[in-house]
């Protein structure tokens, strides 16, 4: 009985996702950037890479419907540990409606001195992001990365999926390292999880994932 009503609840909550993310996607295409709210299992493998134990709150990126916020959530981030900011007024009254004592603020991410402005000088121990940066020019994929890193502690990372086959962020070697995470087939559409990183060892990154 009680699995029943759970599991419809879940049910529920997740047919409440997909029509809040297509209302969203049919005003504004470009910036939800994407057909379907994230899977589940893509926003856990995603969350997996935060360390809990750094001290540090987490920075989330473009929550949307906020698969990703509830598995970071889920990964042991406290609420008041999370700073999550989104574009689209819409969704995030529903957010701040769903999510109680996480930060979230509206604002666009590409301009993160403005946006961040509130919280000071803070650091964060990763970046977890849904910004659909394939409809962004690589110039402002690569400087919204570079002032990410700015915000990390060496070696942490920027984790970001995209729908295409290559890293949606041009290498370069001499100032980030780029590694391939993961592939989640059971996402719609399929995707890829990279991450982005400063500082440590710089690794050999596969030519297939580099754009020219
Ligand atoms: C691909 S969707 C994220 C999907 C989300 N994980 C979900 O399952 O609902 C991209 C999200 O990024 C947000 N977004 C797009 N551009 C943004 C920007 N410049 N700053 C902050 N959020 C942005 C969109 O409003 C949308 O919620």
């Amino acid at each position: 009985m009680m699995l029943h009503a759970k599991m419809k609840e879940r049910f529920v909550r997740r047919f409440d996702d997909e029509i809040r993310f297509f209302r969203g996607w049919m005003t504004k295409p470009k910036a939800v950037g994407a057909i379907m709210p994230t899977s589940a299992r893509m926003a856990r493998r995603m969350a997996s890479l935060i360390d809990t134990g750094s001290g540090l709150p987490v920075l989330e990126l473009g929550p949307g419907t906020g698969v990703i916020t509830r598995a970071i959530l889920e990964r042991g981030v406290a609420p008041d540990q999370l700073v999550s900011v989104e574009y689209s007024t819409d969704f995030y009254l529903h957010l701040k409606r769903m999510f109680d004592g996480v930060r979230f603020i509206n604002g666009d991410a590409f301009d993160l001195k403005e946006t961040l402005s509130d919280l000071g000088e803070q650091r964060f121990d990763s970046v977890i992001s849904g910004i659909p940066l394939l409809n962004f020019p690589m110039h402002m994929r690569v400087s919204l990365l570079e002032d990410l890193l700015d915000l990390l502690p060496p070696g942490r990372p920027v984790v970001q999926f995209s729908y295409g086959p290559v890293s949606p962020i041009v290498a370069q070697p001499d100032r980030y390292r780029i590694e391939h995470f993961d592939f989640i087939m059971r996402n719609i559409p399929p995707a890829q999880i990279w991450t982005y990183r400063r500082g440590g060892e710089l690794h050999h990154i596969p030519r297939k994932w580099c754009r020219k």
